[in-house]
């Protein structure tokens, strides 16, 4: 019942993935496998996160996140009004799917597609494409990955999730 109670707490005080993961032991590399939280599928490498800030975020913070210090989060709404947590990578392994979408795109000058996991098909988030190649030197510009948190999960929080209630589900 105390367990139950603290790990309540956690949630309602909104720090659960920063208590979940003291970061302090992967400081040297920042390096965690980003997990489909429906199979378990590698997506993601936490290496390639970046910071990609969308002019028409509800909310961005930074947290501590899958051993990475200060990894942005945004909160983004969809036409629909759906509420999306992501974070933005350089490199995830997406299925993509349909054609590129240029209206309605969080970030100007880029088109999406629907990222999903290529194991499970699970909707991972979305890949983002500069419609306009010619003033970016390398491909790092190019493309980038949002994915959104709740569908996601870090290796290193696997184990400890085992033991958790379902109950972040709500
Ligand atoms: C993380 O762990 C280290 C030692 O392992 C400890 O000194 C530090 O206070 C912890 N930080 C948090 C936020 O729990
Ligand atoms: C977290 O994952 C990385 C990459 O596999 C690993 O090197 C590290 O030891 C893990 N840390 C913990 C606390 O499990
Ligand atoms: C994260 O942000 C804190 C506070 O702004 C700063 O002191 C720290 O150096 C940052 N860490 C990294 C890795 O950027
Ligand atoms: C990406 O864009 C930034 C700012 O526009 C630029 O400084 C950087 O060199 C670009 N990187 C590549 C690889 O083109
Ligand atoms: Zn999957």
């Amino acid at each position: 019942m105390i367990n139950l109670l603290f790990i309540l707490l956690l949630y309602a005080s909104g720090s659960w993935y920063i208590v979940a993961e003291n970061t302090s032991r992967f400081e040297k590399n920042g390096q965690e496998l980003l997990l489909c939280r429906k199979c378990g599928a590698d997506v993601a490498d936490s290496y390639y996160l970046f910071s990609k800030e969308s002019p028409g975020a509800q909310k961005t913070e930074k947290q501590n996140l899958f051993g990475r210090q200060n990894v942005t989060v945004q909160t983004l709404v969809n036409p629909f009004g759906i509420k999306f947590e992501i974070v933005t990578a350089k490199k995830a392994r997406c299925e993509n799917i349909g054609t590129n979408q240029g209206a309605d795109s969080w970030f100007p000058g880029y088109t999406w597609r629907i990222c999903t996991c290529p194991h499970c098909t699970q909707h991972l988030g979305w890949t983002f494409e500069s419609s306009k190649s010619i003033d970016s030197k390398g491909d790092d510009n190019k493309s980038f990955h949002g994915l959104i948190l709740s569908n996601i999960l870090g290796e290193n929080f696997t184990d400890s999730l085992i033991m958790m209630p379902k109950m972040y589900k709500m």
